[in-house]
């Protein structure tokens, strides 16, 4: 899995092809031009939904397409946003979660300048800092899950051979079957499977895996800042939504909330929903906040990097949110502390 952080794509002809591919497929289907159409992804998503909602006002705002889509809100889990916040965040979240010393946060804060990180191998940053950073990602180790710092680990060799004796794998933590990531890749190599699902009919001789670096993308594309476009997005009046799973170590909420109060703040956005808690069923589903009636930042509490992943229920409370337009629930009923007693 944190191969994928290091190599898959986040790029500038991603959006290409995905503008595109919409297009292509909307004309194939033209039933759905004119339905209400949300965009949303997480992680690297970050990336390119924005630039594929860039791309589409591209192409429907010229006049010469004679074409309109009826965007209405774009929505973003744990993105990858900009790496100045987005990459601090990381050490800071090992640090807050006893998964490093103070010591090694320390030095951390004083040899790093995350202004000039870059994504690819050496980072642009000073010898001293990136000993810090190695430091760091050898002690949090890899029997962590970065993804979900409170969920055990699976070990995938274990699993392959069990799935390859047609045994359950299953490893449940916290409810989540932590496995799933392997399971799946078995269960999308069964010739069978791939037969069902018209795929691979043209026998590959690779396995099918998660992440592929058969895709030749920029490094560099990983640098940008998503900002710009994000002031863009809602210059275009679409609702904007930054959610984040609050157990991610990945791309931390801590990241993300600076990112969205940086954006209000550029955008004369005022609060309209003071910072606060959210309710699912009686229990706080997480914390949110938002900017003029338009930007919301909101966590999901106990939630991963895939928001769903760890909490399914309260995620779907966030999309319905979402997809309806509407603040989430900032009150629950009955209260905590009834009426006192007599
Ligand atoms: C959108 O159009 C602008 C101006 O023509 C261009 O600079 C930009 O690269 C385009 N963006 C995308 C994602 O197509
Ligand atoms: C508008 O669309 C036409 C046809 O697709 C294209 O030739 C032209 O370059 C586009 N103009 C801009 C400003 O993107
Ligand atoms: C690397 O950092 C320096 C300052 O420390 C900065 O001037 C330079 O632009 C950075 N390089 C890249 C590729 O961002
Ligand atoms: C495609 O099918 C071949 C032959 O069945 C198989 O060996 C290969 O692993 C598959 N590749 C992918 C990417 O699914
Ligand atoms: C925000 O306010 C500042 C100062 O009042 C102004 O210069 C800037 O243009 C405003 N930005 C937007 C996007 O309205
Ligand atoms: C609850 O949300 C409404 C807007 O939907 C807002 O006006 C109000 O201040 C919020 N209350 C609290 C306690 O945050």
């Amino acid at each position: 899995m944190i191969s994928c952080l290091i190599f898959s794509c986040i790029c500038i002809s991603a959006a290409r092809d995905m503008v595109t591919f919409m297009l292509k497929w909307l004309e194939k289907f033209p039933t759905f031009k004119s339905r209400p159409l949300f965009l949303t992804g997480e992680s690297y998503a970050g990336h390119y939904i924005p630039q594929l909602a860039i791309g589409l006002f591209n192409y429907t705002n010229n006049q010469s397409n004679n074409f309109k889509l009826n965007i209405k809100g774009i929505a973003l889990g744990n993105p990858l946003l900009h790496l100045d916040k987005d990459v601090p965040a990381v050490y800071e979240f090992f640090w807050s979660h006893g998964m490093i010393s103070d010591e090694v946060f320390d030095s951390i804060t004083n040899e790093c300048n995350f202004d000039d990180y870059v994504f690819s191998n050496s980072h642009n940053v000073t010898k001293s800092c990136m000993q810090a950073l190695n430091e760091a990602n050898h002690i949090v180790s890899n029997y962590i899950n970065a993804y979900d710092v409170i969920l055990d680990v699976c070990y995938p060799s274990i699993v392959e051979q069990e799935l390859r004796l047609r045994k359950l794998a299953t490893k449940m933590s916290m409810g989540v079957d932590v496995c799933m990531t392997a399971e799946r890749r078995f269960y999308l190599n069964l010739p069978e499977v791939q037969r069902a699902l018209h795929a691979n009919r043209t026998n590959l001789p690779y396995r099918w895996s998660t992440c592929t670096d058969m895709l030749d993308y920029s490094q560099e594309d990983g640098d940008r800042d998503m900002l710009p476009l994000l002031v863009e997005i809602i210059k275009q009046g679409i609702p904007l939504w930054i959610f984040s799973g609050d157990q991610d170590s990945v791309v931390p909420l801590i990241g993300s909330r600076t990112l969205v109060r940086e954006l209000a703040q550029e955008l004369n956005l005022t609060t309209t929903v003071p910072y606060g808690t959210w309710f699912h069923k009686g229990q706080v589903g997480g914390w949110q906040v938002e900017y003029g009636k338009i930007l919301t930042f909101a966590t999901v509490r106990g939630a991963s990097h895939m928001v769903p992943y760890a909490q399914p229920a309260r995620a779907l409370q966030l999309f319905n949110s979402f997809v309806k337009g509407r603040s989430l629930p900032n009150t629950t009923s009955p209260e905590i502390s009834g009426p006192p007693n007599e």
